[in-house]
């Protein structure tokens, strides 16, 4: 009797498709202090698609990649950033609360800070356009900066022209306008960067139902938008509606394998990881084998996790942002402001 040959079992494919873009949160803040050089150059080592960052203004006027407005919680300076000189922001220990394996870094004087006193320092965002140039000048890495306008803070900017005004000429001097996108939870923001220079992309960062946001991105030319992964109505639906209308779905910040596996079955165009590796591997791509950056390996740093443990104190869900109420909105006006002004413009054209 023939028998015939077992069938060979289905080599299994990987968990999230390796076209999803891999953007590394903050440069990826669960290996290196976030928003730091160390962290970039780290990114840069593990094989990112994306460096992710957010901007804040000096005193002086200089663009320094730092999420808060205030030096406090990832630095050992106090005080807002607006409030500083370039010089007194980059005295400050931009190290000294990072914890390997954290996610972003939620100061805790009980956990291991391997880089506190190794000279890491807020970087003016010119660094970070110098190093891609310098070891990425073509290909198709790209950098996601965020301006950080956010109603209720210190330095919250209604016309959002102030970082604008000085970020837009960076980009455009940086032979790598091409290679980034410039992307706000603060709608106007992105609206002032796009009558600067409409070539420039734009994210429109959403909290909330993700639904409003895409139809104001739809009327306002919004490249991408990015919805916490989180957000209730983020779905197989919303993403395809996203894609139909030619908008590209990025969300933040899924960091366990459980929720980039989950997010990345809605079809979206790429995710924005504290732990990029975690996601380069889930897509089947090379990982190094030491995660952590070089600096903190020479500190003798133990390594960190690949993805996040949300069951574990290091890497616990973190608090809804104070400002996300005021924040929703502010968006949402915007959103229904500049909806409805766009449609009686068409109306009456
Ligand atoms: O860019 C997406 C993500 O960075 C937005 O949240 O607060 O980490 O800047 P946040
Ligand atoms: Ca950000």
């Amino acid at each position: 009797m023939l028998v015939a040959p077992a069938a060979a079992a289905a080599a299994p494919g990987p968990a999230v498709p390796p076209t999803v873009v891999v953007s590394a949160h903050r440069g990826g803040a669960a290996y290196a202090p976030e928003n730091t050089m160390v962290a970039y150059r780290n990114a840069l080592r593990l094989g990112v698609d994306q460096y992710e960052t957010d901007t804040q203004l000096t005193k002086d006027g200089k663009l320094v990649l730092i999420h808060d407005a205030a030096l406090d919680r990832t630095t050992d300076g106090t005080g807002n950033v607006q409030d500083h000189t370039l010089a007194e922001v980059q005295a400050c220990d931009a190290g000294y609360d990072w914890t390997p394996g954290q996610g972003v870094t939620q100061p805790d004087p009980a956990l291991p800070h391997p880089l506190r006193g190794h000279g890491v320092r807020v970087p003016e965002a010119r660094e970070l356009f110098d190093l891609v140039r310098a070891q990425q000048p073509t290909g198709a890495t790209t950098i996601s900066i965020e301006i950080k306008d956010i109603p209720g803070e210190a330095n919250f900017d209604a016309t959002g022209t102030k970082v604008a005004a000085v970020l837009v000429p960076l980009i455009e001097a940086s032979g790598l306008k091409a290679r980034t996108i410039v992307q706000s939870f603060y709608p106007p923001a992105l609206n002032v960067v796009k009558s600067m220079d409409s070539s420039i992309k734009t994210q429109l960062l959403t909290i909330g139902a993700t639904t409003p946001y895409l139809t104001y991105g739809v009327v306002t030319t919004q490249d991408i938008i990015s919805p916490s992964s989180t957000n209730p109505d983020l779905s197989a639906t919303t993403v395809a509606a996203a894609h139909a209308a030619g908008k590209q779905v990025i969300p933040y910040t899924p960091d366990t394998a459980t929720e980039l596996t989950s997010v990345g079955a809605y079809g979206v165009d790429g995710e924005i990881t504290n732990f990029p590796a975690c996601l380069l591997q889930l897509e089947g791509r090379p990982v190094a084998s030491r995660l952590i950056a070089d600096e903190a390996a020479a500190a003798g740093s133990p390594d960190s996790r690949l993805c996040a443990d949300r069951s574990a104190q290091l890497t616990a869900a973190l608090p809804e942002a104070p400002y996300a109420v005021l924040l929703a909105v502010a968006g949402m006006l915007a959103v229904v402001v500049t909806t409805t002004v766009a449609r009686r413009r068409r109306h009456s054209a």
